[in-house]
């Protein structure tokens, strides 16, 4: 695989994102030798800097942020005349003249017509007048070699996704646009279909006959931080389920495609998204629980309630939590209840997919033998865990029949010596290398809009929470349990 020569420019240079995850990414390609010669970063922000200066403030992200740690000066000299940067703001055309006189600058000092790539690392609202300013300002004509990167969140409900997706599609072909969501780029995340499509035995225990329910909990351990400007207005459900939780799903239940191309991989993620059942208000009440985290401790420290976060609203109704029952309408699925959760300011950060099989069909030993573990379960834990368990029962050694439930373990710390890229890493060179298979396509992003919708508005109409509903270093609201032990389950934790 070859990067050819790319020009990334990143809209919001000095915003957030790019401190944390896009500048080490890129800098930690350049480190692994993926990033060519003729290589150009031109971050754009409204703070007057000069190239240096925004180098320096790269250089400090850098060494905070990265996951190979501190910057080797031998190797910042090669990354940093990389570097470029342009005041700009992106509503007055000006701006996009002088874009076009840097690219062009830089094609003629390279002597070759580059990639370039337009990164919208900017609040959303954003989105479409650098998109509109791009297109007027010719400066991504050419589908082969412009591309645009959309962050999320893609749209605020179904209605302004489709007109986000109706706004690209009038200045971009489908190619050209990558939409991120970041837990697809993942490596836990990739391995789910490598593991399903790579191993003959999995298929023939994946479906209804087999597989009781299926589990997706991606919990998190921090509260909305100074972020509550932005949560305020969106909420569990839109922030985490509507793109990441779906997306899980849509890997565990997925057809398997035809080939691993872009097309192939999303058209069999969307049949999933399309497969599944709508809520009726009714279903609502009865399918979905939404929480909020009240004040309390979480390790020994004093937490703020939601509400008393900065910027969040001191009455807010906005869920920090949120749990759906959802089922797959096809084949395959017919009947298998999938529990999605998430939440913040739980006990523990952890993202874990459980798939439990079914009891064997006729149990030959004691009851008093098993300890009442009779399922077999496939725990694929994604973060900070990075392993697939397959949960067995065995002997326990002694004189006596006694069953215990072993692990069959595959745990990539004990398995590789080399670290993995971050996901943004592997999302960016995809990026480059014109690979859309990890990222949304637009009728992905719809379809998952269109499922969580009657959710979201049944919750809109319905405000009357007794918000807050979970204190700080628990497993979320009662309600969020009574939702799975109606069906006889429970959540699981990892040991
Ligand atoms: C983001 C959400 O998309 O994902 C955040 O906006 C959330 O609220 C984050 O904390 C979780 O990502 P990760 O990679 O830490 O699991």
């Amino acid at each position: 695989k070859n990067v050819p020569p790319t020009i990334f420019v990143i809209f919001g240079g000095t915003g957030d994102l790019n401190s944390r995850k896009l500048a080490p990414a890129l800098y930690n390609l350049f480190l692994d030798g993926w990033l060519p010669e003729q290589f150009a970063i031109i971050g754009t922000g409204r703070s007057e800097l000069n190239d240096d200066a925004f180098r320096e403030r790269l250089l400090g992200d850098i060494n905070e942020f990265s996951r190979t740690g501190k910057v080797k000066a031998k190797t910042w000299d090669g990354f940093a005349p990389h570097v470029y940067y342009q005041q700009a703001d992106v509503k007055t055309a000006a701006s996009y003249k002088e874009f076009g006189q840097r690219i062009k600058a830089l094609e003629q000092e390279w002597g070759t017509m580059p990639n370039v790539i337009y990164y919208l690392a900017v609040a959303p609202e954003f989105f479409p007048v650098i998109a509109t300013n791009l297109a007027k300002s010719d400066l991504a004509t050419d589908p082969e070699r412009t591309r645009i990167v959309i962050e999320k969140p893609f749209g605020h409900d179904l209605d302004t996704a489709r007109e986000l997706n109706r706004l690209l599609a009038q200045h971009f072909e489908e190619r050209q646009i990558y939409r991120i969501d970041h837990y697809l780029g993942k490596e836990t995340v990739q391995n789910i279909m490598a593991f399903r499509f790579a191993n003959a035995i999995l298929e023939p225990l994946w479906n209804r006959n087999y597989i009781e329910h299926v589990q997706i909990s991606v919990t998190e351990d921090i509260g909305v931080g100074d972020r509550a400007g932005y949560y305020d207005t969106s909420g569990a459900l839109r922030d985490m389920i509507q793109n990441h939780l779906l997306q899980l799903l849509c890997l565990v239940a997925m057809e398997p495609p035809v080939d691993f191309t872009a097309d192939e991989v999303r058209n069999r993620k969307v049949d999933v998204l399309r497969a599944m059942r709508r809520f009726s208000p009714d279903d609502v009440r009865e399918s979905a629980v939404r929480g909020q985290y009240a004040p309390g401790w979480m390790q020994g420290q004093e937490v703020p309630g939601y509400r008393e976060e900065k910027n969040a609203n001191p009455q807010s109704n906005t869920e920090t939590f949120a749990a759906v029952k959802f089922f797959v309408d096809n084949w395959r699925w017919q009947g298998v209840p999938f529990y999605l959760r998430t939440g913040k300011r739980l006990h523990r950060k952890a993202s874990v997919i459980t798939i439990q099989f079914k009891e064997p069909p006729h149990f030959i030993f004691p009851r008093e033998a098993t300890e009442n573990l009779r399922h077999n379960r496939l725990v694929i834990s994604i973060q900070p865990e990075e392993s697939i368990r397959l949960q067995m029962q065995a002997k326990r050694p002694g004189v006596d029949m006694l069953l215990n439930t072993v692990d069959m373990v595959f745990d990539y710390e004990g398995t590789y010596t080399v670290e993995a890229p971050e996901a943004y890493e592997t999302l960016l060179l995809d990026t480059m290398l014109g690979d859309q298979t990890l990222f949304m396509r637009g009728d992905q992003v719809e379809a998952a809009w269109e499922l969580v919708m009657p959710i979201l508005t049944s919750w809109q109409n319905r405000t009357s929470q007794n918000f807050p509903n979970y204190s700080a270093d628990s497993w979320g609201p009662e309600s969020a349990e009574a939702l799975i032990a109606r069906d006889g389950f429970h959540w699981f934790t990892l040991p």
